[in-house]
């Protein structure tokens, strides 16, 4: 487990344990810099991050789905598709029971992929700087699955904003629709998949290819995804292969 949350946002790396200890250097710092941090650290998502270990608060978006649809179960074998810096697979952890902690429980596997790198985690196989699109990760994917298949596919996957909604918004279905060709290859039959999109024109194309795989497709909000983010989840439960 970490010991300090992090804020991160590009060069701003600042542990919360370090700003307990006196005020905050802002010198130097832009107005939309200040902005965020002063945000973050008013966040109640961000200090209860701190106070139960985990490496950032989108840890309680996926609590709150996984309270709600039991989605991650001991024993399921789990995709983390951006899996950095690694809360979403802390959570899965815990849940899947990968670390064999729960011995009267079946023994889960958590397979966490990221561009950038992601700091060891007991449970879990991390693929540090690999790209989810690239087939050589499939196959490394593949191999460190049990029966090379998943119960269960999680994507935050988030493209670098460029700042054009749009552009955003369509690069970030394309990793979702690549996590849905994923998908097809390797879930089991009855498996979910969820993957964060950020709302716009191409959502419906995104949701009738899930719709076309899965029983049932909904939207979801989770408390803990800020109110002004365009960002939404697409939970699709029960897969029935094409
Ligand atoms: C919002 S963060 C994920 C946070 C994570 N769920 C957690 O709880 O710690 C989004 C991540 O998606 C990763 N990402 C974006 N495109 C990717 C790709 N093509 N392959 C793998 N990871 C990607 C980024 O590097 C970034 O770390």
């Amino acid at each position: 487990m970490l010991k300090h949350t992090v804020l991160q946002r590009s060069f701003i790396h600042i542990s919360v344990a370090s700003l307990k200890k006196g005020p905050l250097n802002l010198k130097g710092k832009s107005p939309a810099d200040k902005r965020w941090l002063v945000r973050q650290l008013s966040d109640p998502f961000v200090k209860a991050a701190h106070t139960q270990n985990y490496r950032c608060r989108s840890a309680f978006k996926l609590l709150e789905i996984d309270d709600k649809f039991n989605i991650l179960r001991p024993g399921h074998s789990v995709i983390d598709c951006g899996a950095a810096p690694g809360a979403w697979s802390q959570v899965a952890v815990q849940r899947v029971n990968s670390t064999g902690e729960h011995m009267e429980n079946p023994r889960g596997t958590v397979v966490g992929i990221d561009l950038l790198r992601i700091t060891p985690l007991d449970g879990a196989h991390f693929l540090s700087n690999q790209d989810i699109t690239d087939p050589a990760t499939e196959a490394q994917l593949l191999s460190l699955l049990p029966d090379a298949r998943a119960d269960v596919i999680l994507s935050d996957m988030a493209p670098n904003a460029s700042g054009l909604r749009e552009l955003d918004h369509e690069r970030l279905i394309n990793l979702c629709l690549s996590v849905v060709g994923l998908a097809e290859k390797v879930l089991r039959p009855g498996g979910s998949l969820l993957c964060k999109y950020w709302d716009g024109a191409l959502a419906h194309k995104l949701q009738t290819n899930l719709s076309q795989l899965f029983q049932d497709v909904r939207t979801i909000k989770p408390k803990a995804s800020r109110k002004e983010s365009a960002e939404l989840f697409y939970l699709a439960r029960t897969f029935r292969k094409r």
